[in-house]
């Protein structure tokens, strides 16, 4: 059994302070030479995984799919894309990992379908107001002769959510509706065949080992039914966080829960009212669902203060824990961001060309990560933070592939510079993603050679090492804190607290070194001490008791 075995065999509440590591299949590892990521290559790796002291680990979609969203156009959710293997291959790999102590979330993808999935080829096939075409939202144009979408709604991806159709006599016909790109089609929720079939779906993946399921684009599955235009300030809002969402979440949550052993509903629930956004982990609906608000916050004390106080405070009444995440495959990568002078995220103010301090930015990522991994509940780690992996803003436009790049004209550089391959070793690209001389899907940047896991994990210093150290101590000094989380006055740029007797965290937000506060030995820092005092943007853990 690997290290993680306490967490993995005898807790079944593992979620509510796991390390739950997130693969990009597609750029994780390369097993069968062509470029790709598969799972081939996350199998050879998992001891990489076990070693970092992960407790389980989050897949993006690996089924069937024409690739139009990196994966997120599902044509089949039963089975496994050959770019990435096979069914059979997914669940040794979801057996080999349970071996090594690491569960495995698989990503589920219920707001859409690929618009190559039989359902909708059967849509299209069959005539307006047909049983097929129920299952999606399908609708005449307005406009004297059906030229104009149905509504005025804004795809979440930029553009138009509307796409016309064509008759079979050639003329054209109908409208789909899709909130991301057009190869995106969206459910109808009201359908009942659409909700047994995803039931269906998760106990397929939950009788295939999986040990819960994130949930995409969990707050925009229902609309509307009358599809009416947008009015700002609406309530119920048209398509997102409909009360209908929580019946459907409760009745997943009675799959889960039917399953020995936990089974957990992770949500990608992007709101911005927190209280909203806690409604859905009340007890019988999703176990826990990612914090972006934290995510998005600028690197200043009082504005992550503010944002940990009320995760706090708004997952307490539901007995959910809170969760921590610094960036993801749709996100800025944490060293670009915390390295340029605006240090939130935001998507609709991502550009070019944004002057970026990568060094700060890196400092602060360990700083971040020591915050992180020490605030009460679980963390999330997108694959490559542990190694300080940049965004890599320089991609030649013609190998860019993300349709946010494309449905913005070209003004959003989208999401690829996060999705670039990771550099396990040697000097050059591929960097071990892939065999020598094979070109990766997306080219990795030529001064990568420090960042790969091999030039880290000999390096005492590097990001890598601090990581493994930190998910070392988190299991034995953080975990066993519980709830307890205190904060600790003083300098108001300096975000300092303790978990119960033993244990505190101080990160140093201000422009200069501050003291520590008392302890009986230090852990941990995030970067060297300046004459026992914690530098600007570094972090420290300490043992109180
Ligand atoms: C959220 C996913 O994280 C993102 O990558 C995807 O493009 C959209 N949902 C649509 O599925």
């Amino acid at each position: 059994m690997g290290q993680n075995s306490r967490h993995a065999s005898d807790q079944s509440d593992w979620w509510r302070d796991a390390v739950i590591y997130q693969v990009y299949p597609r750029s994780f590892a390369d097993g069968n030479g062509d470029g790709t990521g598969d799972l081939a290559g996350v199998r050879s790796r998992l001891p990489y995984l076990a070693e970092l002291g992960v407790d389980a680990v989050w897949f993006n979609p690996w089924y069937p799919s024409p690739m139009a969203d990196g994966g997120y156009d599902v044509a089949d959710y039963r089975d496994v894309d050959p770019l990435f293997g096979t069914l059979a291959e997914a669940e040794t790999l979801i057996a080999e990992a349970s071996r090594l102590g690491i569960r495995s979330i698989v990503d589920i993808v219920p707001n859409h379908v690929s618009d190559t999935h039989p359902w909708f080829r059967a849509a299209l096939a069959a005539a307006p107001g047909s049983p097929e075409r129920d299952l999606f939202h399908f609708r005449p144009g307005r406009g004297a002769a059906g030229e104009l979408p149905p509504n005025d709604w804004v795809s979440e991806f930029g553009g138009c959510p509307w796409t016309r159709t064509t008759n079979p006599d050639g003329g054209p016909g109908e409208w789909y509706l899709h909130l991301f790109a057009t190869q995106q089609p969206d459910l109808n929720w009201a359908h009942p065949q659409v909700r047994w079939e995803h039931e269906s779906i998760l106990r397929f993946w939950f009788d295939r080992g999986a040990a819960g399921v994130r949930i995409d684009s969990a707050a925009l599955l229902v609309k509307d039914p009358a599809l009416p235009d947008f009015v700002r300030g609406t309530d119920p809002h048209p398509f997102a966080d409909r009360e209908e969402l929580h019946e459907i979440y409760r009745s997943w949550r009675a799959i889960a829960d039917s399953y020995v052993g936990s089974r957990i509903l992770v949500g990608e629930v992007w709101l911005p009212d927190a209280e909203r956004f806690a409604r859905y982990l009340r007890p019988d609906e999703l176990h826990t669902a990612f914090n972006f608000d934290f995510m998005s916050r600028p690197w200043q004390a009082d504005a992550l203060r503010a944002s940990i106080d009320a995760t706090l405070a708004l997952h307490a009444p539901v007995g959910a824990p809170a969760t921590w995440v610094l960036c993801n495959h749709d996100i800025t990568r944490t060293v670009t961001r915390y390295g340029r002078g605006d240090t939130r995220f935001d998507f609709a103010t991502k550009t070019f060309g944004t002057p970026t301090d990568l060094a700060l930015g890196h400092r602060r990522a360990r700083a971040a990560a020591l915050l992180s991994l020490a605030l009460p509940g679980a963390v999330y780690l997108y694959q490559g933070e542990e190694l300080g992996l940049p965004e890599v803003e320089d991609l030649p436009l013609d190998r860019l592939q993300d349709p946010m790049h494309f449905r913005s004209g070209g003004t959003d550089p989208g999401r690829d510079g996060c999705r670039v391959p990771l550099p396990w070793s040697g000097t050059a690209a591929p960097y071990g993603f892939s065999p020598e001389g094979v070109d990766p899907w997306l080219p990795q940047p030529a001064d990568w050679a420090r960042l790969t896991v091999e030039a880290q994990s000999t390096d005492p210093a590097s990001i890598l090492t601090l990581y493994r150290e930190a998910l070392r101590i988190r299991r034995d000094a953080v975990g066993p804190c519980g709830d307890k989380f205190e904060w600790l006055t003083g300098h108001q740029d300096v975000l300092a607290f303790t978990r119960g007797d033993g244990f505190s965290c101080v990160v140093n937000l201000s422009a200069d070194p501050v003291a520590l506060p008392a302890h009986t030995a230090v852990l941990l820092t995030s970067g060297p001490l300046d004459d026992g005092l914690l530098p600007a943007d570094s972090a420290a853990w300490l043992r109180t008791g």
